[in-house]
């Protein structure tokens, strides 16, 4: 197992993510002789999980089941330890695209924070790509660093644990695309400009307030970067279910040939319709933040 590669078979030492329903998921560091204790029962990691197809359906001690399911970045989003904030996939697909991210890219990102952003970044950019990430609180990058290498991508990572708007990025000319995700993006744009290929590349930088969107606008525009354009992504997830719709009672229908022995006819008021729909969230989710993109020309 890779964040990166497709393998069909559990192993010791992958983690895996145990699917209990679709709202719950949890991730587990598959290890000979471990235990994952469920809502189901007991998982036995040398029995149940090592060995089995990834997608496996596996019976726990108390006869409930769970999936067994290969890890992806989009799975690891929505199961990582929190350390900080993080970017949903919403705003990765939006950033990955608008960032014109491919295998081979070199990219620069500013926090590492929990990671999310960073493991679709690695997977975009897998095999020949390389992701410079900086972050500036010491155990934030220690921990990163740790799960890049226990998910096999340590080879596309380098973490910096510095401040990116003091010391930049660590690295010069190189990048074709750059992330920021701190509080103060503007203090950051120059050094983002000097990491950049003289060739040109893109940059996304994301914020929660307005006010820190304007001042990263001025800096961008300040620093030769050009196509400066602000958006936000909303989600509306649709319920799937079947509902039942009675239908009106217009009579008697007058054209009809009326069968005097006939049994099967519906009481008035009683006829309904039952179909498959989609029902529009109740609720909204809120505002994530604004995502700035801006083109560096070619110098
Ligand atoms: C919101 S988190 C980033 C989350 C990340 N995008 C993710 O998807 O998991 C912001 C991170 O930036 C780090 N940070 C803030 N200012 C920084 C700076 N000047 N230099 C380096 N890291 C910084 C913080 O320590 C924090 O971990």
């Amino acid at each position: 197992m890779s964040f990166v590669e497709y393998s069909d078979l559990i192993q010791d030492g992958d983690v895996a993510i145990v699917y209990l329903n679709h709202e719950s998921m949890v991730p587990v560091k598959v290890q000979q002789g471990a235990q994952t204790q469920t809502r189901y029962g007991v998982i036995r990691h040398s029995t149940d999980l090592i060995g089995q197809r990834y997608g496996s359906k596996v019976t726990c001690s108390k006869g409930g089941w769970v999936y067994v399911l290969h890890p992806t970045p989009e799975l690891w989003t929505v199961t990582l330890p929190h350390r900080t904030q993080i970017l949903y996939t919403t705003d990765i697909a939006t950033i990955t695209m608008m960032l014109e991210l491919k295998p081979g890219s070199i990219v620069c990102e500013s926090g590492t924070g929990s990671g999310s952003l960073s493991h679709a970044i690695l997977r975009t950019i897998a095999p020949t790509g390389h992701l410079h990430t900086v972050e500036f609180h010491q155990q934030r990058a220690e921990k990163a660093a740790e799960e890049f290498k226990e998910h096999r991508v340590d080879h596309l990572v380098t973490v910096r644990n510095q401040d990116v708007c003091k010391e930049g990025f660590g690295v010069t000319g190189v990048a074709d695309a750059v992330f920021l995700d701190i509080p103060s993006p503007w203090e950051a744009v120059r050094h983002a400009k000097a990491a950049m290929k003289k060739q040109g590349g893109r940059v996304c930088s994301f914020s929660p307030c307005i006010e820190q969107v304007q001042r990263t606008c001025e800096a961008l525009a300040d620093q030769g970067f050009e196509e400066i354009s602000t958006l936000e992504v909303l989600l509306r997830v649709h319920d799937v279910r079947t509902v039942s719709l009675p239908l009106p009672d217009f009579g008697p229908d007058p054209s009809a040939q009326t069968q005097p022995d006939s049994t099967e006819k519906t009481p008035p008021g009683q006829a309904s319709v039952s179909l498959k729909t989609t029902t529009p969230p109740r609720e909204i989710p809120g505002h994530t933040g604004y995502l700035t993109f801006a083109t560096k020309p070619r110098t």
